[in-house]
Formats: C-alpha cells, sequence, structure tokens
C-alpha cells in the first residue's frame, strides 16, 4: 500500500476511503490530509464566534481515555468534542478501576455499556488505539491521542494547518525537526505528513543517540550539525527532551545539549528570515529554546495550540459519519451540516449501533 492509495480495508478507513477511526497518517492519502485541514479551516470560525457551538455530535457520547498525562491535547480534544455538542467525559486512569487492576479490555466493555460514541485514547504502549479498535463494538469511532513513541496525527495534522496557513500551501518548503526524534510520537507522524503532503525536503537535526535507527527510511535527511541544517530553512520544528521515555543516559547533559542543538536567536539567523518556529509543548525554555525565540515574532507555538481545537473537531466529526452504517455516505466536505443531520433524522436509532456492512 503506498501513500497516496489507501486499501479500502485499512483499518482506519471504510470501503470507500473515509475516515472511521483515526489511528495513524499512514496509508492516508494526500487528498484524504486535505481534506481533513479544508475542513479544520471551516470549523475555526467557529472558535471565533461568541457561541462556539455546532450541533454535529449532539447527543453522542466522547469518553477521554488517557492513560498518560497531558495538558494541551486532552483539553483541547475536550473543547472540540464540546463545540460539537457532543457529552464528554473525561476519565481519569488514576482513579478509575484499572488502577485497581481492571484490564483494559474490561475498563473498555464497561465504557462500551455506557453507549459511548467514540473513544479518545493516549496509552504510553505503541499500538493500544489500534487493538481498542480491533475489538470495539462497529460503530464506536477510536482517535488516537498519542501512543509510545508510534504516532500522534491529530497533532500531525494540526502542525500541518499551521504551516499552511503561514506559508500558503506544502510545495518547495523546507521543513526541519530538532532535537529528541528517537523518542518521539510527533516527529513520526510529521514526516509522513509533509512528506504526503508534498514538502521538498524533510530534515532532522539532532545527535545521534536521539536518531531512530534508519530514520532515513521513514523519508527525511539527517543532519548532525544544527549550523549546516538550518540553512534556508522555512520551517522549524523543536521537540521535547522526553525523559520520561529514556532508558540510560543518551546526553552529556542538558546544557550541552542546548549548546548544540538549542534554537537561539543566533542559530535562528540561519534560517530564512520568514521562517517559522514550531513546537507541539510543552517547551522547557533553555533545554531546547531560548525564551526569546519562544515568545519572539516567528514563533507560531500558540497558533498550533489554537488550531488544536480545530483539527480535532474535524477528525472527530469525520469519523462519526465514517462509522455510520452505511459507509458510502457523502463527502463530508461538500456538504458537511445538511449530510450529517439528515442522516441522523432519517434513522435516529440505527445510525451508531448497527454493525458496520
Ligand atoms: C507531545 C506528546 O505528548 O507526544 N505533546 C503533545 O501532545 N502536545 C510531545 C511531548 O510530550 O513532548
Amino acid at each position: 500500500m503506498t501513500a497516496n492509495d489507501p486499501s479500502p480495508h485499512h483499518l482506519q478507513l471504510t470501503r470507500d476511503g473515509q475516515l472511521r477511526h483515526f489511528l495513524t497518517l499512514d496509508g492516508l492519502s494526500r487528498d484524504l490530509l486535505t481534506d481533513i485541514l479544508d475542513t479544520a479551516d471551516s470549523f475555526i470560525e467557529v472558535g471565533e464566534r461568541t457561541i462556539k457551538k455546532v450541533p454535529l455530535l449532539r447527543g453522542r457520547t466522547v469518553v477521554n481515555l488517557f492513560f498518560e498525562s497531558s495538558t494541551r491535547t486532552r483539553s483541547t480534544f475536550e473543547l472540540a468534542a464540546k463545540r460539537l455538542s457532543a457529552d464528554v467525559l473525561n476519565l481519569d486512569i488514576s482513579t478509575s478501576a484499572t488502577s485497581k487492576g481492571e484490564s483494559l479490555s474490561d475498563t473498555l466493555l464497561n465504557l462500551e455499556a455506557m453507549a459511548s460514541d467514540m473513544f479518545v485514547v493516549r496509552h504510553s504502549q505503541s499500538g493500544a488505539p489500534h487493538f481498542i479498535a480491533e475489538s470495539v463494538t462497529p460503530g464506536v469511532a477510536i482517535i488516537n491521542a498519542g501512543d509510545g513513541r508510534h504516532a500522534h496525527p491529530t497533532q500531525a495534522m494540526l502542525d500541518m494547518l499551521t504551516i499552511r496557513q503561514h506559508k500558503g500551501g506544502f510545495e518547495g518548503l523546507k521543513v526541519a525537526i530538532v532535537g529528541d526524534v528517537l523518542h518521539s510520537r510527533v516527529a513520526r507522524s510529521q514526516i509522513r505528513a509533509l512528506n504526503v503532503l508534498g514538502v521538498a525536503e524533510v530534515r532532522v537535526i539532532a545527535p545521534g543517540t536521539l536518531l531512530p535507527k534508519d530514520v532515513e527510511s521513514l523519508g527525511c535527511t539527517v543532519h548532525y550539525d544544527m549550523a549546516e541544517g538550518m540553512k534556508d530553512l522555512d520551517v522549524v520544528i523543536m521537540l521535547r527532551l522526553q525523559n520520561e521515555r529514556m532508558e540510560g543516559a543518551l546526553l552529556p547533559s542538558e546544557r550541552e545539549f542546548y549548546r548544540l542543538y538549542g534554537l537561539n536567536r543566533d542559530k535562528l539567523a540561519l534560517a530564512h528570515p520568514d521562517c517559522i518556529v514550531m513546537h507541539p509543548g510543552p517547551i522547557n525554555r533553555g533545554v531546547e529554546i531560548e525564551s526569546a525565540v519562544a515568545d519572539g515574532p516567528q514563533s507560531v507555538i500558540l497558533n498550533q495550540v489554537t488550531n488544536g481545537i480545530a483539527i480535532r473537531m474535524a477528525v472527530m466529526s469525520m469519523a462519526m459519519v465514517g462509522s455510520l452504517p452505511n459507509a458510502s455516505a457523502p463527502r463530508l466536505r461538500e456538504d458537511r451540516y445538511e449530510s450529517f443531520s439528515s442522516r441522523q433524522r432519517r434513522k435516529p436509532q440505527d445510525c451508531w449501533r448497527a454493525p458496520a456492512g
């Protein structure tokens, strides 16, 4: 399967190529990624209204299932679901039955018994959202909010939306991802998205100890020297040192890392003057980025956070339509509001529970 040729049997797609779950960017076409970005664009306006709500997910229940800590991702998923008018349940895993030894499958069965329609899942184990998507009742959508080192597809898509807003498109762009690529699910999803959307060049800039083996096979070039890697850049994406996932000493010291790979004004000056600075957060000032850069005129870090709501609204509403029993639902972008609500009116009780055909 190639990036532009999504298999109709792929777990996260319906037979006619609509999103049913959102687990990974692997196997998703440029058209589908563009559809997500365009749908998100139409939701940005909702966030600027006094009453920030549309009725797309009215009466649906979304469960935020975060087995790992999160601030931005969890709160923007919650806001996105609420702006779509869903009922939202935030399950605090530290006080849930999972911490009393209940298995993941049993926790899910219980949540399904409460007629949940969508699970947003973050887990330290790569593949946990896939596992859930394989076993969940048909019609329940699973959205990956970050699994282990594997993927963080909504983060990558909000980053793509931010790049498109500031650069007008992807063609010809030179983009670098700097720092702890080894432990980063964000970097893996970003490299995928940037390649599918057709940028000119994706670079990773890091010490060898913070790069996965065969990183080039993901679709990027490698630079160990930051001054060299920063040349002619249009976009620089900084990553946090993910100490919680590090086994053993991979770095001499944080100070040494900052000296070599931290983004300060001098290193940023080596890129194009209009190069934008991105970071998925949380940022560590003085470890991977200088405050003057994080808060400076080229930084779009807070735009990324705002865009997270629109992207998550887009993905959730698309997956809800894709999990309808009739897989050939109308294309979302063309007539999103109308097609969705008329479907609900026609078959209210069948919409979410009948097994997929
Ligand atoms: C990232 C994550 O959790 O993978 N953050 C995020 O989702 N905003 C990156 C990180 O933790 O450094």
